[in-house]
């Protein structure tokens, strides 16, 4: 069944507003108070069919868009009115242990929790989804993931496109799978990895987007169960000739500088923002499409449709575009450089008896998850090593922000280096890819606790593919 290509509109997640803004009497800054619920809705996506059964932030999914100027801290009470518990986790924020969706810390059907967020960091997008424990693939799947958008004056003032929704657009990429009745399948876990053969942008099978002959900033989140994808834009009417774009920003917000390609990996977890210009294809359509075979679904296995992802309708009509792309965009507070270039903790990725480790050890072996004990304020290196065989893992490290140093051992010729998008900003997620080691460097800062890392393949997530590490204070 797949009537759907192109035919629906690309929805844009509303802008969610605070219910209140008070005055932080420490700081005398600004808290904006929200009020968010989990819950359960429907959603036509075949029209003659049955609709899908989907739980998500507000009963829509993606959740609604925070846009939130940096400095203000937020507080989001999250009511669940959905069947299963959940946690939430605002991915890319330095958020304090207790509010940073650890999995054990569920919220019952029926019961609310009140997360407290900082907001500190630089300007970034950044998402927040379920992070329960062997929950967290179904319940992203079915639909909690939305939109966050950390914004100064800065940023601003560079004069990017801009205008949530106009001209500032996410794009929230994921997959499902749907039975013959138009359901959606809801079986997720019982398999290695979910790949889906319906491509999804911000909840809508391959849809389609007008846009005006200029240029767009478009922010790209993989936030699929299990596919990573390999895209590249092309003219409809000439699929193979790439179209150059700009990536402008990642995980951890603007990079130094524009970097120009014709292709770019997005794993589980990342977040790329960039900027595509149209103004030379008045009248035309372009494609976003994904080169499949790039992850670890076999070349056999793929199916019909994925390596379409979406369209742009361009219009005819000229228009004067006021936006730019500054050949410099910012500082990047990379880590100071270690004096020793020495590894402080190594963690080998690995499948042993059909479960899903990192050396050895898995999230439910509670006695000895604690992998790493990282003095605050420390700067270190990290070396993962993917020696799972056939599979590649996304890595998400909780709090910080990390610099990617190498990446070797690769299978792929493509992946087997840093890729210059990923070197020219801080990450939050490092893709592992087949027989690959990378080493990344990040700053323990600013508070103590215990924090997760784990894979984001949400399947091997919840299978228990992550650890944690706790930040310690040091004495004196
Ligand atoms: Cu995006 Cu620990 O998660
Ligand atoms: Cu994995």
């Amino acid at each position: 069944v797949y009537p759907l290509l192109f035919r629906n509109p690309l929805p844009i997640p509303p802008q969610k507003q605070p219910k209140m803004v008070v005055t932080n009497p420490v700081t005398g800054k600004e808290i904006w108070y929200y009020e968010l619920e989990i819950k359960p809705f429907s959603q036509q996506i075949y029209p003659t069919l049955r609709p899908a059964q989907l739980v998500g932030y507000d009963g829509i999914a993606p959740g609604p868009t925070f846009i939130v100027p940096v400095g203000t801290e937020t507080v989001v009470r999250i009511l669940n009115s959905a069947k299963d518990e959940t946690s939430v986790h605002l991915h890319g924020s330095p958020s304090r242990a207790p509010f940073d969706g650890w999995a054990e810390d569920v919220t019952f059907p029926g019961e609310y929790k009140d997360y407290y967020f900082p907001n500190y960091q630089s300007a970034r997008f950044l998402w927040y989804h379920d992070h329960a424990m062997h929950k967290t693939a179904e319940n992203a799947y079915l639909g909690q993931a939305g939109a966050y958008i950390l914004h100064d004056d800065k940023e601003d003032a560079l004069g990017l496109p801009s205008g949530y929704g106009k001209y500032d657009i996410p794009l929230v990429l994921t997959s499902r799978v749907y039975n013959a009745d138009g359901t959606v399948k809801t079986t997720v876990g019982e398999d290695d990895s979910l790949w889906g053969d319906v491509i999804h942008v911000n909840g809508q099978p391959w849809p389609f987007l007008n846009v005006e002959p200029r240029k767009y900033r478009f922010r790209l989140l993989d936030a699929a169960v299990s596919r990573a994808w390999n895209l590249y834009f092309a003219r409809t009417s000439s699929p193979d000739a790439k179209i150059q774009f700009q990536v402008i920003g990642s995980d951890a917000g603007l990079l130094e500088a524009p970097v120009p390609t014709r292709e770019m990996y997005i794993a589980n977890g990342e977040r790329y923002e960039i900027v595509v210009d149209f103004s030379g294809m008045a009248g035309q359509t372009v494609d976003l499409r994904h080169i499949p075979q790039s992850g670890d679904i076999a070349v056999d296995d793929e199916y019909e449709h994925t390596d379409k992802v979406m369209r742009f309708v361009v219009s005819s009509t000229p228009v004067v575009d006021p936006s730019v792309v500054p050949s410099s965009l910012r500082t990047v507070p990379f880590p100071p450089d270690k004096l020793e270039q020495t590894v402080d903790h190594h963690f080998r990725f690995h499948r042993s008896n059909g479960q899903w480790l990192i050396n050895g050890i898995g999230f439910a072996d509670v006695e000895n998850r604690i992998l790493a004990n990282v003095p605050r304020g420390t700067v270190e290196i990290w070396e993962l090593e993917n020696s799972s065989d056939g599979w590649s893992h996304p890595i998400h490290v909780h709090l910080v922000d990390f610099k990617v140093l190498s990446r070797t051992g690769g299978r792929t010729a493509l992946r087997n280096t840093v890729q210059p998008y990923e070197a020219a900003g801080l990450k939050d997620v490092v893709w592992l890819g087949r027989g690959e080691t990378v080493r990344v460097e990040a700053h323990y800062l600013p508070w103590t606790g215990v924090y997760m890392f784990h894979c984001h393949n949400l399947i091997h997530e919840d299978q228990d593919m992550m650890a944690a590490f706790d930040v310690k204070a040091v004495a004196g």
